[in-house]
């Protein structure tokens, strides 16, 4: 049987359209997922949008419609965008769907029942565009640490989770469970910011708005935020209900989040899977931002693209390689189209297009199209065939480290070599010789060998191009499985192949 791999991205709030940050978030999912299921494993990929909340109530009443109406049309583009960048989920989970609704509520009952939610009175700083309540301590000169925007006290009845009871469990926990947050540096912040000086009850109810889930066994509150939110992870699963689709996929092996939520995703989270009795995910991975202007890409801020555009304009693997290659995974970098140009034109057309449509020629003109291997060595081969056999063990590795960047590095390093091995062998000089024409099909046949397996691996990354390519070799058996498989006879057909990448103007 297969093993699986459960991976998911944070549910998105639709108060307004879709940016290149959440483009961000999905693309690495989405290529995590994709390097896993070539690897052989069964994969459940979730993402979704999470559609409750003060903000999108105000947002719709601004805008003359329900909020259900207003959502809607920001999740039909957002489906839109995830089809275009060629997202691979498995499910897309909508905080309004009926079951979650119904199982969000069964799960806050239980809670109660049990004791772990009580009835209390909030009294608090509030942030309205964030939806967030702050300590005193946690305002920046009184402001919301996260906008900057002001907070207003408030004070209602409210429904609060005992987090406090979890404090000790939590901390040993981190403590037996070393990869529980990566990368390290997020999760000494947790313990020296959050954990250590004490955590307080959470509130998890709210009267002061209607658009939520109700709390069953008192209709005046609506349940707020993170109990809805945070276990969509589990309801779609089927949770309460023990499904077979529970079993065999929870615990999650990773939940990607930014850098903002990986508190929720670290501590009120486990904390709530704790009072379930429920085992915790194996993995949570805060990322950092991508920055414009040297601040955050934000729908509050409206500092953005459409990504649909970028997309448009360069092509789907541009946008999906800028995502993936641009910043080591984890820290903040910074996303400009300039920035994207430059890397396409580099990478792309430069190192990978070029090299795939030189070869491809060469093997038409020099071969008809049809390339064996004579195997006329030389010492110069080893510079390329060495490296060559350690890029899939060096590849997972990387992937495992969710070193998504270097993982691609060492892809391209491969490509850059072929492009070396053109320089060095030069074909168009052994091309003059017949005698030379067993050396001259032997080099060909290693550089489509190189470019052969690159494209295997960048299948997870930029699958459309790599589709490409491995049409344009006839290759069928696409599965890593099949990583190790020696063509006997690349048949290239004896069309000119189309360039993959178009070089793009800077100006
Ligand atoms: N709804 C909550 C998450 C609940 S998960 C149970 C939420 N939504 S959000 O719409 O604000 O999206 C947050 C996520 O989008 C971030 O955690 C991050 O993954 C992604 N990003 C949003 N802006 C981003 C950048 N500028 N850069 C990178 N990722 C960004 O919080």
């Amino acid at each position: 049987m297969k093993e699986k791999y459960y991976i998911t991205t944070p549910i998105y709030y639709p108060s307004a359209e879709f940016h290149i940050g959440h483009c961000y978030t999905t693309i690495i999912a989405d290529a995590i997922a994709r390097y896993k299921r070539l690897s052989g494993f069964d994969v459940f990929f979730q993402t979704g949008t999470d559609e409750h909340g003060l903000k999108i109530e105000n947002k719709a009443k601004e805008a003359g419609v329900t909020p259900k109406e207003y959502v809607d049309k920001i999740i039909e583009n957002a489906k839109d965008l995830w089809s275009r960048l060629n997202i691979s989920y498995d499910f897309f989970i909508r905080t309004t769907d009926d079951f979650h609704v119904k199982k969000v509520q069964e799960i806050f009952k239980k809670l109660y029942d049990q004791g772990d939610i009580y009835k209390g009175e909030y009294k608090g700083l509030y942030c309205v565009p964030c939806e967030s309540f702050w300590t005193e301590t946690q305002l920046v000169d009184g402001k919301c640490p996260d906008c900057g925007r002001d907070v207003s006290e408030v004070t209602e009845e409210a429904y609060f989770f005992k987090l406090s009871k979890y404090q000790k469990k939590l901390e040993e926990y981190y403590e037996t469970h070393p990869d529980f947050i990566e990368p390290v540096s997020r999760k000494n912040e947790m313990l020296n910011n959050f954990i250590r000086p004490g955590l307080e009850d959470l509130c998890v109810s709210r009267t002061s708005f209607k658009w939520g889930i109700p709390v069953t066994f008192d209709e005046k509150h609506v349940i707020y935020v993170w109990i809805d939110a945070l276990t969509n992870y589990i309801t779609s699963l089927g949770y309460p209900d023990i499904t077979p689709e529970f079993k065999k996929y929870w615990p999650a092996d990773l939940h990607l989040v930014g850098k903002e939520i990986v508190r929720f995703h670290t501590i009120i989270w486990p904390a709530i899977l704790m009072a379930l009795d429920l085992p915790l995910p194996k993995q949570v991975f805060g990322h950092g931002w991508l920055i414009i202007d040297g601040g955050k890409i934000s729908k509050s801020l409206g500092n953005y693209k459409d990504p649909r555009e970028y997309i448009d304009s360069y092509g789907v693997d541009a946008v999906r390689y800028f995502a993936l290659r641009e910043v080591p995974f984890g820290s903040d970098g910074t996303f400009s189209e300039k920035a994207l140009i430059t890397r396409t034109n580099a990478d792309l057309c430069n190192i990978l297009g070029n090299l795939v449509s030189r070869t491809i020629q060469m093997g038409i003109k020099y071969f008809d199209g049809n390339v064996k291997n004579p195997e006329i060595y030389d010492t110069i081969d080893s510079d390329l065939l060495e490296p060559l056999k350690d890029l899939k063990v060096n590849v997972d590795k990387k992937m495992s480290e969710l070193k998504i960047n270097e993982a691609l590095d060492c892809i391209f390093d491969i490509l850059r070599k072929c492009n070396k091995y053109i320089d060095d062998t030069t074909p168009w000089v052994l091309a003059k010789d017949e005698e030379n024409k067993d050396r001259l099909e032997t080099v060909i046949y290693n550089l489509l060998n190189a470019i052969h397996k690159c494209a295997l691996l960048l299948q997870a990354f930029i699958p459309d191009t790599a589709d490409k390519i491995l049409a344009s070799l006839k290759v069928n058996n696409r599965s890593f499985e099949n990583f190790a498989d020696k063509i006997i006879l690349y048949e290239l057909g004896n069309e000119k192949p189309a360039n993959l990448f178009e070089r793009i103007k800077e100006d």
